[in-house]
């Protein structure tokens, strides 16, 4: 290994993974006697190969089985417990796909040889609902069924809603479902998580006419849909019923408790009819999300009547109200 005085910027060529890149650049500057390469991935064939051409010796570990002994250019991977736990020793993790990167940095965790100094990076950001399992395979799945015009942040909230209430007695129940993108999202997020009944309603032919002048500007919107579209899309779901016709009417037909309830519907007059029945039926720690709640100034109408309806039932509910547009109500137990 070079020492310090003695470094020189690589050249790296441009289609270096950024990774390896940032990875042999923390690399050169180590004065270190013992590089260890770990977790088995491209980025490590790619760091030993860069490292070789600069003279650098490497060894190569991993925590999983099935790549002990396995040849990566011409070098042999060994078992990372057999590693001596000394402070002149320096971990580069290689591994980048999230879930085997959180595996192996529990892995060290766990293996307690606290001497020995770990290096660690990750270049893109964080997103769990297209990279992270089990988001990532829901996400997929779901998308194979229909598109959702929602973004991918509150998509993946509503896995994280289908987990929480998994444990939670009651249906599943979905008002807006519109070509059945966020509802493709819940019933794959159910199927993961554990089984239950789930509803979709929405006319799929767009909002009804409302009696609310209030509801103006909604009237008509999203008529591009198609029911049968919808209704091809969930039907090897035999837990999925997709309802059709105005929720204002349709909603009475979910009889059971309601563990997870979510309002997409967008007007004053949906919102105040659905509010008042998903919190009468919903369990205790059930979670109902009103989906456009702060989105101004479209959702105006609703938001004014979901903070009024939430100071009346404020001893019995636990709200969240993230950045931009979306609240969910809990329900605590009675005290
Ligand atoms: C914003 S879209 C829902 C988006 C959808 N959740 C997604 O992930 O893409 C609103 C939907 O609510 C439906 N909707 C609004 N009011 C309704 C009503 N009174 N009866 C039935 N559906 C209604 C509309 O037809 C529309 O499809």
């Amino acid at each position: 290994m070079k020492n310090k005085k003695e470094f020189e910027p690589v050249q790296v060529d441009q289609y270096y993974p950024k990774i390896v890149i940032r990875l042999l650049e923390k690399i050169l500057k180590l004065n270190s006697k013992k590089i260890v390469l770990f977790g088995f991935s491209d980025n490590m064939k790619w760091l030993v190969s860069l490292l070789c051409q600069k003279s650098i010796e490497v060894d190569l570990y991993d925590w999983r089985q099935k790549f002990i002994n396995y040849d990566c250019g011409g070098k042999y991977i060994l078992h990372v417990d057999n590693l001596k736990d000394d402070p002149d020793t320096f971990i580069i993790v290689c591994e980048e796909e999230i879930n085997s990167l959180k595996n192996g940095i529990s892995y060290l965790q766990k293996l307690g040889k606290n001497k020995i100094n770990v290096i660690y990076d990750k270049s893109s950001p964080n997103l769990p609902f297209r990279e992270e399992e089990p988001f990532k395979s829901i996400a997929s799945n779901a998308q194979n069924r229909a598109i959702s015009m929602i973004s991918d942040t509150q998509l993946f909230d509503l896995i994280q809603f289908i987990k929480q209430t998994r444990k939670v007695e009651g249906d599943v129940v979905e008002f807006g479902s519109l070509h059945g993108g966020s509802g493709a999202v819940i019933a794959e997020a159910v199927k993961y998580f554990g089984e239950k009944q789930i509803w979709l309603f929405d006319t799929f032919e767009g909002i009804p006419v409302s009696k609310y002048g209030l509801d103006y500007n909604w009237n008509g919107s999203f008529s591009n849909n198609s029911f049968s579209e919808v209704r091809n899309a969930f039907k090897d779901l035999k837990n999925v019923k997709v309802i059709k016709g105005n929720i204002g009417e349709t909603y009475k037909l979910v009889q059971n408790k309601i563990s997870f309830g979510y309002i997409a519907s967008d007007t004053y007059e949906t919102v105040e009819i659905l509010l008042k029945f998903l919190w009468s039926k919903l369990s205790v720690d059930g979670i109902i999300c009103i989906c456009d709640y702060g989105s101004f100034p479209n959702a105006l109408p609703l938001t004014v009547f979901v903070d009024e309806f939430i100071e009346k039932i404020e001893d019995e509910v636990f709200t969240y109200r993230p950045d931009k547009f979306g609240i969910f109500l809990i329900k605590k137990k009675h005290k």
